[in-house]
């Protein structure tokens, strides 16, 4: 079974990828850090994000990087976002990608365009979405929570920048699957999300 859980920064699509994957029993992948890999990697070896041959030069990251805490923190996120809209970037991330959605007995793979791009053919696919207001909020209190002193209109543009990045760009923007089922976490708890993220997949799979 093939899971594709897509949706922007901090709609929670993290949380539920990992707490079906568990429930499943099913291997994870959160392809998000892959273009945080890329995009630490560039900065790193001092090259420009905006330039496609730069940024593929960077593609070739070590498999260490995906464990290093910095690719969770929102500047990289914004260089993910900034090198992720290149094709080639994209091109050469793909295969990685795939063959994770293939393996035997399936996987549950989250980011922007698993439903349309990497697994078109998923057995279950969800789009998770909160408003920009409620997304803002959360990703405030886990910055402040870990430490960071940042202020709460400083996130919601960081996340206004991301999520218009992620939709705008040509290659595979973020876009909800025409075959997805819709989760709206805006006033939804972690627990609630993740049960009704689980009755979406049973309607799709029937229960497993
Ligand atoms: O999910 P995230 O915040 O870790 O993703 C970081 C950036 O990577 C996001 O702003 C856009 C890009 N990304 C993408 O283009 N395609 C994916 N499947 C996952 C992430």
């Amino acid at each position: 079974m093939i899971i594709a859980v897509d949706g922007p920064a901090a709609s929670g699509k993290g949380t539920i990828a990992r707490a079906l994957a568990q429930h499943y029993g099913l291997p994870h992948l959160d392809t998000g850090l892959l273009y945080r890999a890329v995009a630490c990697n560039v900065q790193r070896m001092e090259l420009n994000p905006a330039k496609e041959a730069d940024a593929v030069a960077a593609c070739d990251f070590d498999e260490a990087l995906l464990d290093d805490p910095v690719l969770r923190t929102d500047d990289i996120g914004q260089l993910a976002s900034i090198v992720s809209a290149h094709p080639l970037v994209r091109a050469s991330l793909l295969q990685r990608q795939k063959r994770f959605a293939r393996q035997p007995g399936g996987a549950v793979l989250d980011g922007r365009d698993i439903g349309t791009v990497i697994a078109p053919d998923a057995d279950a696919k969800l789009f998770v979405k909160a408003t920009t207001q409620v997304r803002a909020q959360r990703r405030h209190r886990e910055l402040l929570g870990k430490g960071f002193d940042v202020s709460f209109v400083k996130v919601q543009m960081d996340i206004r920048a991301r999520d218009a990045r992620d939709t705008a760009r040509s290659s595979a923007p973020l876009s909800m699957a025409a075959d997805a089922a819709l989760l709206d976490t805006s006033q939804m708890t972690i627990e609630a999300s993740i049960a009704r993220a689980i009755q979406l997949v049973e309607a799709r799979c029937g229960a497993l």
